[in-house]
């Protein structure tokens, strides 16, 4: 009998247990529901929380009573129904290209190469959304999942649709109201997530710091990088590599396509002996020369491969272009893998990755019948494979104390830390900006590359946006395209690349702000304040409904999909083919051109008419942007920069500086430094900037520092 109290007591604490709320990190709150699959996205990417980020930015509260979420474990699936008010919006569900307001779509998260549809297959189709109205919901499963996000109408819902006559009422409508988001997985449970504001970015930065943080990449990653042809070999890179320096064209980084390999698709990862005959030396010839090495791999393995024999037993029961599938989950795999990319690649000196075809197309990838010898299942695997790969080459450079920085066509929930940029084929200019704002709601990073264009001007306006994204590229591989191919614009492509270089000090203390606070670097409007006050408006005044005196008030209730903000104080609205002038939304306070100061707008629509030099960015009021000169290649660790830092606007302002060694983890140790700029305001109107010291024995790669009052000279 007493045996049969304590069972019964368990039992139902058990029960009571698993569907409770939990606060697991201040302002992330846990539910179990039901019985979880073993294995998902967490345990994929395997990243311990930054709490005491976390800790610092203190908990919050609720925007909506937890027990209006619903959770239902039904026939082998689990259901979950999130409320949604009037006028709140979502932003995310991953890398999407064409919608940034996600309220009304139906989507099937599964990771594929972007079809050109916002369907939920995509490159990393993140299970994490941020509401309007402060809060974040993450769905820790590696399924494919149904997410009707604000899509459909239950008949017991508090707040249903109007059934409205379609023969005479003029607002009947096709999608009528629907009040929660709906999600149904494809397991007997799941683990949820709620991320506590009260703004949209504090929920972002709550997501990225749970999951790891951002990445803080080597300084050489912020640099340029060009991927040359195939069929490249170490003579015709180096030719490459000398072409740049003496075009006076930057490099940091470039990149090996498939032939570098003796045999690709499958892969053997052995360097191709005609072609690159000495591997080590070569490498060390590019270093001299300040450029490091990349190699494009997809993790497929050729029978010609000297691991095939040894990992085979650890693959999948299917193959891809004929090459065998590890499994990623396994130790042994993991051993075998990487062990061999360990020694006959890093050891002789690549700096890193990119990691090609773990996203799709259904047709090249492993079916859903496949069978996996951990017994992990085909679907999990595709949701996590992105992740794994990630992760476990980044170790590789981790355990030699240097830091990588590369590029990988999939990703998913919980990869934030990893040092990795999405990249596809798809190629669409605008939506390419789109994506860069969606990376900001999910966190992963993206690259609007520049591959080809069929005008002097699209190369010119594609090149003005990939400077400012996270990782300045051209992906020459197939078409040859070097940055002065357009000789009529060659001067302005240069121009743009050597402001990326000047702008290094401010690309990299952002990314350390991501990596050590998780704010994005690249960030969408509706994480911007004074963006989302507008928008969130239940109702607006006569006056604000009144287009004709605030076109402001109507712009920002439209998804915004082709500006967005770049570190903490430039908001970026990016020219395409074809365009002359634009508009740009800017949010409240005053905003001042990037370029000469100037006064442009507050909490107003603008029209902007730049020219092809120029692509329009503006900057806050108070605004400080710490440059240096335009070298050709980052600096290294004992190198020493000249800082030019300039201040926009009629206030006083504040930037903190990030400094460390830029290539190792030392930092992990304390070996970094954080100086505060400020910019005063002094009695008679005129301001005067001071920059903190380096801390004793701390990194310090400053040797000089001059002063630009932008608005004010
Ligand atoms: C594609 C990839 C390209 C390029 C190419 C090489 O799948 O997206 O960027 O690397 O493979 O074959």
């Amino acid at each position: 009998m007493r045996f049969l109290l304590i069972f019964i007591y368990f039992f139902c604490f058990s029960l009571i247990a698993q569907e409770q709320w939990e606060e697991v990190n201040p302002g992330v709150w846990k539910i179990t529901v039901g019985t979880p699959d073993e294995f998902d996205l967490l345990k994929a990417s395997n990243v311990p929380p930054k709490i005491e980020a976390l800790t610092r930015m203190g908990g919050g509260n609720f925007p909506f009573d937890l027990s209006e979420v619903v959770t239902e474990v039904r026939s082998n699936h689990t259901y979950l129904r999130f409320p949604l008010d009037r006028q709140e919006q979502i932003y995310g569900f991953g890398l999407n290209f064409k919608t940034v307001h996600q309220r009304g779509q139906i989507l099937h998260l599964h990771v594929d190469h972007y079809g050109g549809r916002d369907n939920g297959r995509t490159h990393a189709p993140v299970p994490f959304y941020v509401s309007s109205n402060g809060y974040g919901v993450f769905i820790n499963s590696a399924r494919y999942l149904d997410i009707y996000a604000g899509s459909a109408a239950r008949k017991d819902s508090e707040n249903p649709p109007e059934a409205r006559d379609r023969n005479t009422d003029r607002n009947w409508t096709s999608r009528p109201y629907s009040d929660a988001v709906e999600v149904l997985v494809p397991s007997e449970g799941v683990e949820l997530y709620v991320f506590v504001g009260p703004s949209p970015l504090e929920v972002v930065r709550r997501y990225n710091l749970f999951t790891g943080g951002g990445p803080l990449p080597p300084r050489w990653g912020l640099g340029f990088t060009q991927r040359v042809h195939k069929l490249f070999n170490a003579e015709q890179v180096l030719e490459e590599a000398a072409l740049f320096e003496e075009k006076g064209f930057p490099l940091d980084f470039i990149g090996l396509e498939p032939g570098w390999q003796s045999k690709s698709y499958p892969n053997t990862f052995v360097w191709d002996k005609g072609r690159f005959p000495e591997p080590e030396k070569f490498m060390d010839k590019l270093k001299e020369k300040g450029v490091r090495v990349n190699l494009w791999v997809n993790p497929y393995v050729s029978p010609e491969s000297p691991i095939y024999k040894e990992i085979r037993p650890y693959t999948a029961s299917h193959t891809v272009w004929a090459g065998i599938v590890p499994d990623f989950t396994l130790e042994k795999t993991k051993e075998i893998f990487w062990d061999h990319f360990d020694k006959n690649h890093i050891e002789q000196g690549v700096s890193g990755y990119k990691i090609d075809e773990v996203d799709g197309y259904d047709r090249y990838l492993w079916p859903d019948v496949t069978q996996f010898p951990s017994g992990i299942s085909a679907e999990q695997m595709r949701q996590t494979y992105g992740l794994m790969v990630q992760k476990q080459s980044a170790a590789l450079f981790r355990a030699r104390n240097k830091r990588t920085y590369g590029l990988v066509r999939a990703s998913n929930g919980g990869g934030t830390s990893f040092p990795y940029v999405i990249y596809n084929d798809y190629y669409n200019h605008e939506d390419f900006i789109t994506a860069l704002i969606n990376s900001s709601f999910s966190g992963v990073l993206w690259t609007p590359e520049a591959r080809a264009s069929k005008t002097p001007e699209e190369w010119l306006r594609r090149m003005q946006s990939v400077v400012f994204s996270p990782m300045a590229m051209i992906n020459a591989w197939s078409s040859g395209t070097k940055p002065w191919s357009f000789p009529e614009v060659a001067e302005e492509v240069k121009e743009m690349a050597l402001l990326r270089m000047q702008m290094m000090p401010y690309w990299y203390s952002e990314f350390a702000k991501y990596h050590f606070d998780g704010t994005p670097p690249f960030r969408g409007m509706s994480l911007e304040d004074g963006y989302q006050i507008i928008s969130q408006k239940n109702t607006l005044t006569d006056d604000e409904a009144n287009l004709e005196t605030n076109p402001y008030a109507e712009a920002v209730r439209k998804e915004v999909k082709d500006q967005y903000m770049a570190g903490e104080y430039l908001l970026v609205a990016p020219m395409f083919a074809g365009e002359e002038s634009r508009t740009v939304i800017l949010p409240r306070g005053k905003w001042y051109d990037f370029y000469t100061g100037e006064f442009v707008g507050q909490e107003e629509v603008i029209t902007v008419t730049p020219g092809l030099d120029k692509i329009p960015v503006f900057v806050k009021n108070g605004g400080i942007i710490p440059m240096m000169e335009p070298l050709l290649h980052a600096p290294g660790p004992e190198d020493k920069i000249n800082l030019e830092i300039k201040h926009y606007g009629d206030k006083p302002g504040e930037y903190l500086l990030y400094d460390d060694d830029g290539e190792t983890f030392d930092y992990e140790q304390g070996h970094y430094s954080w100086r505060t700029i400020t910019v005063e305001q002094k009695g008679n109107g005129m301001f005067k900037g001071s920059i903190t010291k380096a801390e004793k024995n701390k990194p310090d790669n400053i040797n000089s520092v001059v002063w630009k009052y932008m608005t004010n000279e």
